[in-house]
């Protein structure tokens, strides 16, 4: 039985010991607690495991000769990762990004792995959840900018944006990888929020699921 494709949920934050994977495991407990009598709707993977064991994403610099604009299928572009990559954007019926702000922006290896694809992102519904002292609201306009405008995909919501407490950015406090959100209160306070925007994403990805 073939298995269905699932949304690749993207990690901004490759460093280790970060809060993005807490986040984005609590990003994962909530789908699977909405989702659980709605078992045809596909699952939330984080993109890294998407990928063949053998392959890295392609955070690294842009370095294929020609523009993704004119690319159309995976095989045409000039690296293993890219093909991938490419291959896991296609068949997704949506993506989510979870992203910290770096410099009042984008992370690079973020905007690395969204500019090595072009018509891959067309159309493809997104929710963006940035995070940060400020909720990440500066990369949550850019990234809103560089999803519609550039990238021509769209938006199911506006972005989820999470202001993290001091001592998860200056002290040595990190969003728990395993509570689900209960080592973490500042979260509950996300969660209606974040159901909500999971409700849009359902809706855009099977309408006649969403109430
Ligand atoms: C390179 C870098 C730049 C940062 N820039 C900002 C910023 O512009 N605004 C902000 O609120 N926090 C900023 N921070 C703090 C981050 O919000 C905080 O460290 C967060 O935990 C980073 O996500 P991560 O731990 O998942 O990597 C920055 C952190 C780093 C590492």
């Amino acid at each position: 039985m073939a298995t269905k494709p699932a949304i690749p949920l993207i990690l901004g934050s490759v460093r280790p010991n970060n809060n993005c994977d807490g986040l984005a495991s609590f990003i994962i407990d909530q789908w699977h607690q909405k989702i659980s009598s709605e078992s045809d709707l596909p699952s939330i993977v984080s993109a890294k495991e998407l990928m063949p064991p053998n392959l890295s994403l392609p955070i690294g610099p842009f370095e294929e000769p020609r523009l993704s604009h004119g690319i159309h299928a995976p095989e045409e572009y000039t690296t293993p990762e890219v093909q991938e990559w490419s291959k896991i954007i296609r068949s997704a019926p949506a993506v989510i990004i979870i992203t910290p702000q770096y410099n009042w922006g984008i992370p690079g290896q973020l905007k690395n792995l969204l500019d090595h694809l072009f018509n891959e992102w067309n159309a493809k519904p997104f929710l963006i959840i940035t995070y940060g002292g400020h909720g990440g609201s500066k990369c949550a306009e850019q990234l809103s900018s560089v999803i519609q405008m550039g990238l021509k995909a769209k938006l199911v919501c506006d972005p989820i944006q999470i202001t993290l407490p001091k001592e998860y950015i200056s002290g040595e406090k990190r969003v728990s990888r395993e509570s689900k959100g209960q080592d973490d209160a500042f979260l509950l306070e996300y969660k209606n929020n974040i159901a909500v925007a999971l409700d849009a994403l359902i809706n855009a990805i099977a309408p006649k699921k969403a109430e």
